[in-house]
């Protein structure tokens, strides 16, 4: 669901007009008094280095990106093997702003919770991190270490960058817990529990001091800002979980604070609160 584009080249054209530099335009979503304003980057309370990490990954990011043949192979892959669940696979626009994201905050250990066949794991991996990457599901753990085996190499990148282990992240994340800190945490997996995941993340010391969380779907079709677009039953169960963790890690709690990226299904970035 991408929603990003139109305005931002509209708010561009106008600075330029106006003889202004636009680098600090980038739209994001911001929380406050637990309803979602969209501002520019510029106009956010954020020291300078978050402010042009973020930028340096969002700004101009392109929805259309064509992907290197390892990556199209890989969603080849799953679609084969997982035809319900393609669904699940980042855009190839999405892919690109991981791997910027990763990039720009200078991460080189990444916890993701959420493998399914590795699609993100790789970006990350491209991006120079290591990776150890949670899946619950036997076969799509064995899924993506199999694609994962074949594309890594082609992608010039050791086999050792991507760990996937296999284990419900409730169960995973306290075993990991005062081992060491991850330079990124990717939440990619149930939804309703993110609020738990990050809980063990932080309450574990899992996050580096200069880390950053990123938690996907946090806009969840559009029914997150917009209440009345809940539907009733799981979905809005869903929309109220991802809203309590929005307000929560976005503006409430005193060790994070972070924006939404409206990209796609909407991708949150938290850090720790200076
Ligand atoms: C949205 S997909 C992840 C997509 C993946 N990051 C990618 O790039 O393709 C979510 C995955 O998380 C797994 N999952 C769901 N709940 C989980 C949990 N509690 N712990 C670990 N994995 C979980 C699912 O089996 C599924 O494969």
């Amino acid at each position: 669901m991408p929603i990003r584009g139109k305005p931002q080249l509209a708010a561009s054209i106008l600075l330029l007009i106006a003889g202004q530099s636009a680098s600090w335009l980038s739209p994001v979503l911001h929380v406050q008094d637990g309803k979602y304003l969209t501002k520019a980057l510029k106009d956010i309370p954020l020291v300078k280095s978050v402010r042009e990490r973020l930028h340096a990954a969002w700004s101009e990011l392109p929805l259309q990106v064509q992907e290197a043949p390892a990556y199209q192979d890989l969603r080849a892959f799953t679609m084969a093997r997982f035809p319900g669940g393609a669904h699940m696979l980042p855009s190839p626009s999405r892919g690109l702003l991981l791997r910027r994201l990763c990039t720009a905050f200078e991460a080189r250990s990444v916890l993701e919770v959420g493998t399914f066949t590795g699609y993100s794991a790789l970006c990350f991996a491209e991006a120079g991190a290591q990776v150890l990457s949670i899946e619950r599901c036997k076969l799509q753990a064995a899924a993506a270490r199999e694609i994962l085996t074949q594309t890594l190499p082609r992608r010039d990148i050791s086999q050792a960058a991507v760990e996937v282990r296999r284990g419900f992240a409730s169960d995973v994340l306290p075993e990991l817990a005062g081992s060491e800190t991850y330079d990124l945490i990717h939440l990619d997996a149930g939804m309703k529990s993110y609020m738990q995941f990050l809980d063990l993340a932080l309450g574990g010391g899992l996050l580096a001091e200069s880390g950053v969380v990123l938690a996907d779907n946090v806009l969840f079709r559009g029914m997150v800002t917009n209440a009345s677009a809940r539907v009733g039953g799981r979905f809005q169960r869903i929309a109220e979980s991802l809203h309590s963790f929005n307000v929560r890690y976005l503006q409430e709690d005193p060790r994070t604070q972070g924006v939404i990226l409206p990209h796609d299904d909407g991708l949150a970035v938290i850090w720790p609160r200076t």
